[in-house]
């Protein structure tokens, strides 16, 4: 009886220490969240400022858990993005939600950012300037967060995320990596796993592209808990 009694204590003070821990991380992780929130909406030196304050577009800054195990990395917002302020809610978030349920990976325990903060006209691609301007933030959120995996989705997300975890020299063609894990460099930081994947978007109209996303979603399933 006694041991029951101390045996429940333990449970309820180590699961009050548990909470004040969980608490407290995500206490600290919202503060700093927050702050890249408000400089990019106050980001007048970005090119692409005027073009969502004339569309009255949103800033898209990302979503889901900020202790995300997964994190997504897209390129930049499209127009659903941009009037909705959430990434991945159009045609190419479809996508990325039917990939994530055939792993049964419910979209709110991963974080979901892109590179690009504001949408580009028309979609086009990322320009160097632009990348520049907002790479730093996403710099940010990844030092916040914490991922274990990063996924890239595209080109420009791969490079720039295996540049920033010293990977430069393993780039080639997103035909020929998607899929693969690569570990970034230790003398970079705690140990992320970075595994480019194409783009959602592109398998709107290229079924290959898509039946290879699935397979290498398949990858993701040793990551999750
Ligand atoms: N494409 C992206 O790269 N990001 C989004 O948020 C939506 C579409």
């Amino acid at each position: 009886m006694v041991s029951y009694i101390y045996y429940t204590r333990f449970i309820a003070k180590n699961r009050s220490f548990y909470y004040a821990e969980v608490m407290s991380e995500n206490q600290t992780k919202e503060e700093p969240l927050k702050q890249i929130r408000d400089e990019v909406i106050n980001l007048k030196e970005s090119p692409l400022y005027e073009y969502r304050v004339i569309n009255n577009y949103y800033p898209v800054i990302g979503q889901g858990s900020h202790n995300a195990k997964i994190m997504f990395v897209g390129e930049g917002p499209g127009r659903n993005e941009a009037e909705t302020g959430v990434p991945f809610c159009g045609a190419a978030g479809k996508i990325l939600d039917e990939l994530l349920a055939s792993i049964n990976l419910p979209r709110q325990e991963v974080y979901i950012t892109n590179i690009l903060k504001d949408r580009p006209p028309e979609n086009r691609d990322p320009l160097p300037e632009e990348i520049k301007i907002y790479g730093p933030f996403l710099d940010r959120q990844i030092d916040i967060i914490q991922p274990e995996v990063i996924i890239p989705l595209g080109r420009f997300s791969m490079a720039y995320i295996m540049g920033r975890f010293g990977l430069k020299s393993e780039l080639k063609p997103i035909g020929q990596i998607h899929g693969q894990i690569f570990s970034s460099n230790p003398l970079l930081g705690p140990s992320v796993k970075i595994i480019p994947l194409y783009h959602p978007a592109v398998s709107v109209y290229n079924a290959n592209t898509k039946e290879d996303l699935k397979k290498d979603f398949q990858i993701l399933k040793q990551f999750m808990n």
